[in-house]
């Protein structure tokens, strides 16, 4: 545990300017969440918890040349004095976790990973995840909505990084809204439910306000 604050210098130095919505406010909202679902998983490995939480942004394909990335990452966390196995066990979960490298099948985690990925997730939806979709898609441009086009279904990962006619709202039901049912522990589950239902309230305003309805 006493290399996390090194971990963590490392992930802010690689992410502190970032404004795609992976800067260090989702990092550290990323580990407040696994600290919320470790205590229900107390046989978890909080140590590479914390530290894949930290990291999991810092090989992102959408943000850095990702083989260069876990080189370098490799290298420094052997250079900090983690053991061969704590760096695999960490790389193991970064690699896999990512809800677009699930798109095509879904990756097998240790519980860590779990934990890790479920945190992730979290952070997805829920009122958070209401504004890092909106501040995402308008970043790329994207239509605010547009009910002609509908969302599409089994996206695969090439379709779902394709944002021509990707409408903020669909997101919603390409992804956020599906989250819920994707999680791995009960602790995620159970928090899950109010932010679904956050969004589901969110979308049916939305709709309501569109359509002069209210
Ligand atoms: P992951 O790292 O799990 O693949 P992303 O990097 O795709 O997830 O997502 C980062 C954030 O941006 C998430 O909150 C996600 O919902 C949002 N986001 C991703 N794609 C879109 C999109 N097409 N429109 C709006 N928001 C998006
Ligand atoms: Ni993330």
């Amino acid at each position: 545990m006493d290399k996390l604050p090194q971990i963590i210098a490392y992930a802010t130095a690689k992410l502190k300017n970032d404004k795609t919505g992976h800067g260090l406010d989702h990092l550290t909202r990323v580990a407040q969440n696994a600290k919320l679902l470790l205590k229900e998983e107390p046989q978890a490995d909080t140590f590479i918890v914390l530290a894949a939480c930290w990291l999991h942004d810092t090989i992102d394909e959408k943000l850095t040349d990702p083989k260069q990335a876990q080189s370098q990452l490799k290298a420094f966390l052997k250079q900090i004095g983690l053991t061969e196995a704590q760096i695999q066990a960490i790389l193991a979960i970064i690699t896999q976790m990512s809800f677009t490298r699930n798109l095509n099948g879904r990756q097998k985690l240790s519980l860590e990973g779990q934990l890790v990925q479920d945190a992730d997730w979290l952070d997805a939806i829920g009122a958070i995840g209401c504004v890092r979709a909106i501040y995402y898609g308008g970043a790329h441009r994207e239509t605010i909505y547009d009910p002609k086009i509908k969302p599409r279904t089994n996206l695969t990962k090439e379709a779902y990084r394709q944002l021509e006619d990707e409408t903020i709202i669909n997101h919603f039901y390409e992804k956020l809204l599906k989250i819920a049912d994707m999680l791995n522990t009960q602790a995620a589950k159970e928090l899950a439910k109010k932010r679904q239902k956050f969004m589901l309230a969110f979308l049916e305003e939305f709709k309501n306000e569109w359509n002069g309805l209210s």
